[in-house]
């Protein structure tokens, strides 16, 4: 299964992904989480990524076609991929198939802007591995800690407020067309978010036939 989720910053694609990777035994890749290790580890990309993501615009093309590029020749991508926040613009997406990418499926995580920047103040993330918490719909066991690995769970910079409102401009201009790209090419699937984690996997594993 090669697998994208599409959808609005916050829609819940990491947290579905991460479902979906153990169900399905597939990895995930994530070029947030991708992104985010190279700034803590202060590679070159993570220096050119940071100040991007801080003000909530995007990486350029070039950088994340390179780190998708070398991610998927990993053994472990042979038998299938999801990936959770790239392509994100039509340049991403021409870019993967030229460089012969195809995709099963592509899921799109419907939901509202209001309910984005409502969720988002209660999103956590752990610094150590990226696994996203929320203080009510996904609590973690030990308040503080990520249950998969122990780090600390923290805000994400780019979570304020002013900044998830110009990711969520930013997404509505660069990443919502990538839907009719997909759909002219019959693999787009509109799945919409629900109210709990469980009902949105529930919702796209019947969509998907999995
Ligand atoms: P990235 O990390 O990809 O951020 P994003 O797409 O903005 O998405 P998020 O991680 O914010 O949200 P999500 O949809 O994964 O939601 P989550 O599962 O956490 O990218 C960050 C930045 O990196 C970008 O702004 C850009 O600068 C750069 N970048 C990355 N990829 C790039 C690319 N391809 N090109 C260019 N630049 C790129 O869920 C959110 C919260 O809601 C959590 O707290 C969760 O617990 C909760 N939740 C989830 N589902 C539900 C539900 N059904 N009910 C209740 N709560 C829920």
């Amino acid at each position: 299964m090669k697998l994208i989720l599409l959808g609005a910053p916050g829609a819940g694609k990491g947290t579905q992904a991460e479902i979906l990777s153990a169900k399905l035994g597939i990895p995930t890749i994530s070029t947030g989480n991708i992104l985010r290790a190279a700034i803590k580890e202060g590679t070159s990309i993570g220096l050119e990524a940071k100040s991007y993501m801080d003000a909530g615009k995007l990486v350029p093309d070039s950088v994340i076609i390179g780190i998708v590029a070398q991610r998927l020749e990993q053994p472990d991508c042979s038998g299938g991929f999801i990936l959770d926040g790239v392509p994100r613009t039509i340049g991403q997406a021409q870019a993967l198939a030229q460089a012969g990418v195809t995709f099963d499926h592509v899921v799109s995580i419907e939901i509202s802007d209001g309910e984005i920047e409502e969720r988002m103040t209660g999103r956590r993330v752990c610094q150590n591995c990226g696994a996203p918490y929320h203080v009510k719909a996904k609590p973690p066991k030990v308040e503080g800690v990520c249950d998969t690995c122990g780090g600390p769970l923290v805000q994400r910079e780019d979570d304020k407020p002013e900044t998830v409102r110009h990711r969520l401009e930013v997404y509505h201009a660069e990443t919502e067309p990538l839907k009719g790209y997909y759909e002219e090419k019959g693999i787009l699937t509109p799945v919409d978010n629900q109210s709990t984690i469980e009902d949105t996997t529930k919702a796209i594993m019947e969509a998907l036939s999995i």
